[in-house]
């Protein structure tokens, strides 16, 4: 038996630390339970974000969010970043270090995109042997997230909840269940988002993401510029209820608005705690959120059919 959220903390409600909000939470100490830093805005510096980031490390519980671990890449594993990482999580008193299910680049060539393995089982296998060697040099538990996605592979043989399913069975990792990314998945791919929430381990989910997106008619951006829409929020219900609480981090990377309007919009994720969840989600309800996928503008921008959709052999 797995301790559920594999013994974290549920650290309550927390906003993605942006530098446009520095001056704010500095003069104002704002109410909020716990920030997520992206690792690789202070492994390298020791100038303003890292001054920064040293005061408020004294004043709110860290986590650490990273982009560029690249545990499914076929390169070899860059251990001078995992030493720079393990050094940073020891100087914030990181509560946990998470990256992507992904890989963000090749020939030591960074794309600073992350972008999906094949869901099969030659690369299930490759994920976990390096999992494996993550968690032994950090010293401690790899947290792993699904990341959105736009093109499927012709040889994948496994839904992705199945292979996180195993990934971390196997490796004892924890999960970073964002869903806002099942959510566009889904509709990139055409696949059932509650039928995903309801199969991965929920023991295993450490944390969740909530984050906006762009509908573009035909296929969804994860572009981190908005609110949490409606179904996703119904998502994130389901969550709820299945890890019964979840540490809940909202992620707002672009058209930033100031920092009250991001931690108002991941503070209503208590009303989807309370009294709603008296509701049982049913499969009706599953049918409501892919019908929503309908609803889509009818002046979406053309499909690029050659980047989103195709089955990459
Ligand atoms: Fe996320």
């Amino acid at each position: 038996m797995v301790t559920p959220r594999l013994g974290h903390d549920n650290l309550g409600l927390g906003v993605g630390l942006r530098s446009t909000h520095y001056p704010y939470i500095l003069d104002n100490e704002p109410d909020v339970d716990w920030f997520e830093i992206i690792s690789e805005n202070y492994m390298d510096s020791q100038g303003r974000p890292r001054y920064v980031l040293e005061q408020i490390v004294e004043r709110y519980p860290i986590v650490m969010h990273g982009v560029s671990m690249s545990i499914g890449s076929s390169d070899p594993l860059d251990f001078d970043y995992l030493d720079k990482l393990k050094a940073l999580a020891e100087v914030v008193d990181a509560r946990w270090v998470s990256d992507h299910l992904c890989w963000t680049g090749v020939a030591g060539r960074n794309t600073h995109d992350l972008l999906p393995v094949p869901l099969d089982e030659p690369t299930l296998e490759h994920v976990i042997e390096r999992i494996h060697i993550v968690q032994d040099v950090l010293q401690r538990r790899l947290i792993l997230e699904n990341p959105s996605t736009y093109i499927t592979f012709a040889q994948s043989t496994m839904p992705e909840w199945e292979f996180l399913t195993r990934m971390a069975e196997e490796t004892d990792c924890g999960l970073l269940l964002d869903v806002n990314n099942v959510y566009v998945s889904s509709v990139n791919h055409d696949f059932d988002p509650v039928e995903y929430v309801e199969s991965v381990p929920h023991e295993r989910i450490v944390q969740c993401h909530l984050a906006g997106h762009t509908n573009m008619g035909t296929y969804c951006i994860d572009t981190h510029d908005g609110k949490v829409i409606d179904p996703v929020w119904e998502l994130y219900r389901l969550t709820h209820k299945r890890t019964g609480g979840i540490s809940t981090l909202l992620e707002w990377d672009a058209n930033i608005p100031p920092f009250q309007e991001v931690h108002a919009e991941v503070l209503k994720a208590k009303q989807h705690m309370s009294d709603q969840l008296t509701s049982t989600t049913t499969s009706e309800d599953a049918s409501s959120i892919v019908s929503e996928k309908d609803d889509a503008p009818s002046h979406a921008i053309p499909q690029p059919v050659v980047f989103v959709g195709a089955e990459v052999e």
